[in-house]
């Protein structure tokens, strides 16, 4: 057996070590520029390195996975001229009796958060927008800072995103990448998914 496969199977195993349940996690995501991807690639190896299963999928995907062939489902959603994608909105409502059957959360992703006072669930403008349209009301909430990468943009963007910098005191130097997603506050709600409570009592090591 390779040095990789011993590796991932120690990993697999170290939840049922401990003495908890194995847990199928699916991580649902909605990226434009690629940076909520990242996270929840990120939050992948998290879940992962603490011996559960992940299932990472665009929402966007044409065929939708069947939500209560997992233990716990993550959505993770990006902001764009103060909009999650309605492909978020569409996919809760058609599966949110089975959303509301397994163990979830949900974040936000923008760029707001890079501002201490609106980097918590309760304090981010498109959190609680979220949460007033959506009649989902997800176990565990949470935002992170996304990314500004001007040279991606194109001109019109580049330019409007400057102007909301200028005005609220951000970078504006159109060469300017700044990643500010604060990746140990991610590690923090990793946990966090990690130890929600899994629905029924039948869920072992399968
Ligand atoms: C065209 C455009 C519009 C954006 N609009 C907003 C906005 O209204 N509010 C905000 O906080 N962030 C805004 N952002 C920042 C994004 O939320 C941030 O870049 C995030 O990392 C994007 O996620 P993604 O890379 O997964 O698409 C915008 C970014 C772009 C490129």
């Amino acid at each position: 057996m390779g040095k990789a496969c011993r590796r991932m199977l120690n990993l697999r195993s170290s939840a049922s070590k401990r003495g908890e349940a194995v847990a199928s996690v699916l991580i649902l995501y909605s990226t434009t520029d690629g940076q909520t991807l990242r996270i929840c690639q990120r939050l992948q190896q998290h879940i992962e390195a603490e011996g559960h299963r992940v299932t990472l999928v665009s929402i966007t995907d044409d065929a939708a996975p069947h939500l209560l062939a997992f233990d716990k489902v993550v959505i993770g959603a990006r902001i764009r001229y103060g909009k999650h994608q309605p492909e978020v909105f569409a996919f809760i409502k058609a599966h949110l009796v089975d959303l509301q059957r397994v163990p979830n959360a949900f974040f936000s992703v923008n760029i707001v958060a890079r501002k201490p006072e609106k980097n918590r669930a309760e304090t981010n403008p498109y959190v609680r927008k979220f949460l007033n349209k959506t009649p989902w009301k997800p176990n565990l909430v949470d935002v992170f800072a996304g990314k500004l990468d001007y040279p991606r943009y194109g001109f019109f963007d580049r330019q409007v995103i400057r102007f909301i910098m200028l005005m609220t005191k951000g970078p504006t130097d159109p060469a300017a990448v700044v990643e500010f997603t604060d990746w140990q506050r991610l590690a923090a709600f990793a946990r966090q998914v990690c130890a929600l409570e899994l629905a029924g009592s039948n869920h072992g090591e399968r």
